[in-house]
């Protein structure tokens, strides 16, 4: 079965084919350059760019796929969340070609798509239960997955995403946009414990607004205390400020698997490509006879292919479809 995937939920532009979880074709055209002087998605210009690039992703896509649009069984399509007038963009698109074509049409949570690409090209064997770790530029959340139509939310960010935290502080120390992978190239593990900078924790419920606000009045303080800002310095403090994001997700997720009794975690969302990140869970999953599912690194970032491959189960074990007037949800 031939699924088309569409996703512009936020910056990318991004169409993908697959035969059942087969990856035949996943195309994105990121917007991410327009914003870049903005330091962050700006929507107006974001919807402006999936309009522009929407129609030559989806040719690209089925001529990698060596398809015709006929060949297509089912369109998937995030609905939600996500910017508005992207999310507005890849839903109709979606729902025109279902009409046209008279293929079913099934809209998916962008969220769960970020989970579930771990089981695209059957990397991993799609079996519950398990929890979805989804940690991205909007959100940090935990899922117990019981069923994959039904993830219940466990844990959440109380403020700002993981991601945002990287991104801001990245700005605020004159790294550009996107953050996350500057400060991942920073990184240095003998400078984890440089400075001391606390995210914030209750239960499986986290906080980072306040680790985000002590990394900017650091700069402040030093600078203001006459003290250069040295690319050394800027290493050690983003090391320690890094070691503790990734800690405080690596210990939030295994008191879930305990407190759940799961020890299968799918992970997804753009700040699952951290190089620290992966390495640590695979350290503590060892260790912790917990098996963290960490997809390759071309499906941490927005994708067409885990929305298809989700909307492809969706359809094909839980006989589900779309109405063409589901609706578009920002949150
Ligand atoms: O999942 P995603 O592509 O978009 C959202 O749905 O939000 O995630 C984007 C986020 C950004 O905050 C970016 O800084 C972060 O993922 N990111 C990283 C890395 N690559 C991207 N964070 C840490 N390390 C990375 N290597
Ligand atoms: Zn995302």
């Amino acid at each position: 079965m031939y699924t088309l995937g569409i996703e512009t939920s936020c910056d990318e532009t991004s169409i993908a084919v697959l035969k059942n979880l087969e990856v035949l074709s996943n195309v994105t055209i990121s917007s991410l350059k327009a914003h870049k002087k903005y330091g962050g998605v700006v929507p107006e210009i974001a919807t402006r760019a999936h309009l522009k690039n929407i129609d030559r992703v989806l040719k690209a896509a089925l001529e990698k796929a060596a398809l015709e649009l006929k060949d297509i069984d089912l369109i998937a399509a995030t609905h939600r969340p996500g910017l508005i007038g992207s999310l507005m963009v890849g839903l109709n698109f979606a729902k025109g070609l279902s009409l046209a074509l008279g293929r079913p049409f099934i809209g998916v949570n962008h969220l769960h798509g970020h989970f579930f690409s771990s089981f695209l090209n059957y990397q991993y064997k799609v079996k519950v239960p398990f929890l979805g770790l989804v940690v991205s530029g909007g959100h940090t959340n935990i899922y117990e997955v019981r069923d994959i139509d039904k993830p219940r939310l466990i844990g959440s960010t109380q403020d700002d995403a993981c991601g945002e935290a990287l991104d801001k502080v990245a700005k605020a120390y004159g790294l550009g946009y996107p953050g996350g992978p500057v400060i991942d190239k920073l990184f240095r593990p003998e400078y984890k414990n440089e400075f001391q900078f606390r995210c914030g924790k209750k239960g499986l419920d986290l906080s980072f607004s306040g680790i985000k606000t002590a990394l900017v009045y650091k700069k402040n303080e030093l600078e203001s205390g006459g003290k250069k800002l040295t690319n050394s310095l800027k290493r050690k403090i983003l090391s320690s400020f890094q070691f503790s994001l990734v800690e405080v997700i690596v210990k939030t997720i295994i008191e879930a698997c305990r407190r759940k009794s799961i020890n299968r975690v799918s992970c997804g969302g753009g700040v699952v490509a951290n190089s620290f990140l992966r390495q640590r869970l695979e350290e503590e999953g060892r260790k912790n006879k917990i098996s963290f599912m960490i997809p390759s690194l071309e499906y941490t970032q927005d994708n067409g292919a885990m929305v298809a491959g989700l909307g492809f189960y969706l359809y094909n074990k839980k006989r589900l479809v779309s109405k063409l007037s589901l609706a578009a949800e920002a949150s």
